[in-house]
């Protein structure tokens, strides 16, 4: 949630370059976006608007925002300036203290421009300069400040940037002759595969040709630089109108890489992963979102092999999860950077439970937080909506159950998933008759219905149509009552599960319009595998490409759907 970049260069870089980098951020928020390089300001709501001024610098940080405190207006994007302009800040966190410390500056005569808890870093540098050092009022901040921070700072007089940061990504990119700060590697990972990653309550001086890190007390630290290994996929759309088409497309491609990855450069981990499930004598799966539904078919996945595990959403992992140092904990995530996933796994070490993990982006928080880690290897995702990154996240913990005695041939998961994506042309008619519903459900029983969550949380996402994604059994309990004659029920049917036939029967006797998704019997789509596992992706895939063209037929911003972002860094 908002991204953030600093620049600092030997040579000069426009406006546009700057703002190109911007750009690769914009995923993480969209309501508004800003630049400052010691000479112009820039603070405006909307999507990234490269401006076409003509205009030069050495140093500029940039923001893009999802807002948290504060509407969604000029005054409240950031960067935000001290009284005096002496001192222009970018943030990325919730400052938790603000009020207080707004209370006492504004006692101190500072006139406050905007809503925000981010602007209260501005002036309390300006504050503290009075008295202090900058180093000395960084020390100050990281132990005076309670909250979250990833904070760039430029002191209008000084050629450098400072760069604090607590629990909200930041990460140093060493390229050549120029620095980069920025919320995660995408902002640089085109022109260099080096970075040092910031842990919590430590602060950098970052100037155009060197660095220096120091800790909380303001000690001087050494830190690694680490070579990051990156799946650079094409970031241009080129052929495809949307992100989200084109990363739905990349998947049989994704799935090979992957499963290519268990036999060479991801084996020893892949093994030990398994060793470290086999050893311990709980298994709780951690994640959000898209991620929480793929971990829900992994549960099934090890269930089916005897294995006992469940898994929480991680916004309630605290109060639902029993753990202890005999419990492993499996967090599933793209980014790696989702704040509940990462607030649950602290409780967890706490606890002093094993930590481990399969995260998309490398040296991400929750990968470095983990024993061991597997990539998910899909490539950056540009759309906000999971699709490719889903498939792969089922695909390691189909690998998995494998290991475990689940049957299924993965060698031919690649194939079937390109024969369910010939069929975009008939769920583009589906697509076509019920765009303008205002209600969809989805039904499951077993392994679909983690796929039903999934599905309805495409169409919410994408297509801003109502949906519901439950278990088939769960229907006569209560929700039934709103099946009217048209309603549109998509049916998940795997392997002729009569249960789930039943459950749509009875929809179908009260008018609904029900849309079968099945293998061995005839339906309105016909998944192309026998088996259990490999119905749960292709099914997925099934509402990736529904609700894509539901949302086309809506004419809505597929990319970037309104409030979302794609990576949560709050809680
Ligand atoms: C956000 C994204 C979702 C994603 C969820 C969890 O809500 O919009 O697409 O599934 O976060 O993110 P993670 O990076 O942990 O998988």
């Amino acid at each position: 949630m908002c991204g953030i970049i600093g620049l600092i260069s030997e040579q000069e870089f426009t406006l546009k370059e700057a703002f190109m980098k911007l750009k690769k951020l914009e995923y993480r928020g969209y309501d508004s976006f800003g630049y400052y390089d010691t000479e112009i300001l820039i603070k405006k709501t909307g999507h990234i608007d490269i401006p076409r001024k003509n205009k030069k610098s050495k140093i500029a940080i940039l923001h893009t925002r999802w807002a948290t405190h504060g509407g969604v207006t000029d005054y409240n994007a950031h960067p935000h300036q001290s009284c005096d302009k002496n001192i222009t800040i970018v943030h990325n966190g919730i400052i938790e203290n603000y009020q207080e410390l707004k209370d006492d500056l504004i006692k101190r005569g500072h006139k406050f421009r905007s809503e925000t808890d981010s602007e209260v870093v501005a002036h309390y540098f300006e504050e503290k300069l009075k008295t202090k050092s900058i180093k000395e009022s960084c020390v100050d901040f990281i132990n005076e400040i309670k909250g979250t921070f990833a904070v760039l700072l430029i002191k209008k007089d000084e050629n450098r940037i400072y760069a604090l940061k607590r629990d909200s990504p930041l990460v140093l990119g060493i390229c050549n002759n120029k620095n980069i700060l920025a919320s995660d590697i995408y902002a640089f990972s085109d022109i260099s595969d080096e970075a040092i990653f910031f842990e919590n309550d430590e602060f950098a001086i970052v100037e155009k040709d060197n660095y220096m890190f120091f800790d909380q007390h303001g000690k001087k630290i050494n830190k690694k630089i680490q070579k990051f290994l990156w799946e650079q996929e094409e970031s241009e759309k080129k052929k495809f109108r949307h992100y989200m088409i084109k990363e739905i497309m990349e998947e049989p491609k994704v799935v090979k890489r992957l499963l290519f990855s268990f036999k060479t450069e991801q084996k020893s981990n892949f093994n030990k992963f398994i060793e470290l499930i086999k050893k311990s004598k709980k298994i709780l799966f951690i994640a959000a979102g898209t991620s929480y539904h793929a971990s829900l078919l992994g549960v099934y996945y090890l269930h089916e092999c005897g294995i006992e595990a469940q898994t929480l959403i991680a916004s309630e992992f605290r109060h639902f999860a029993t753990i202890d140092k005999e419990t492993i904990v499996i967090a599933v995530t793209q980014s790696g950077e989702t704040m509940d996933v990462i607030d649950g796994l602290k409780y967890a070490q706490k606890k002093r439970a094993k930590i481990i993990s399969i995260v998309n982006v490398p040296y991400s928080t929750i990968q470095r937080m983990s024993e061991v880690s597997l990539n998910i290897l899909a490539g950056q995702e540009v759309c906000v909506a999971a699709t490719k990154s889903f498939v792969n996240q089922v695909t390691i913990l189909l690998a998995i159950a494998k290991e475990f005695g689940f049957k299924i041939n993965l060698d031919t998961l690649a194939p079937r998933i390109e024969s369910m994506l010939k069929q975009e042309n008939k769920i583009k008619k589906i697509a076509a008759e019920i765009y303008m519903k205002n209600d969809i459900y989805v039904l499951g029983r077993g392994l679909s219905y983690p796929v039903a969550r999934e599905v309805a949380l495409k169409i919410k996402e994408i297509s801003y149509i109502h949906a519901e994604g439950m278990m088939g059994g769960e229907l006569k309990h209560g929700t039934i009552a709103l099946i009217e004659k048209g309603t549109p029920v998509i049916a998940l049917i795997s392997n002729k599960d009569y249960d789930m036939l039943s459950n749509a029967k009875e929809v179908e006797a009260r008018g609904a319009n029900v849309i079968k998704v099945a293998n061995e019997l005839n339906g309105d789509i016909n998944v192309p595998t026998s088996n259990d596992g490999k119905f749960g992706v292709l099914a997925a895939i099934f509402g990736q490409l529904l609700t894509y063209h539901m949302a086309l037929e809506r004419n809505l911003p597929i990319d970037k759907p309104r409030n979302l972002a794609k990576s949560v860094t709050v809680k």
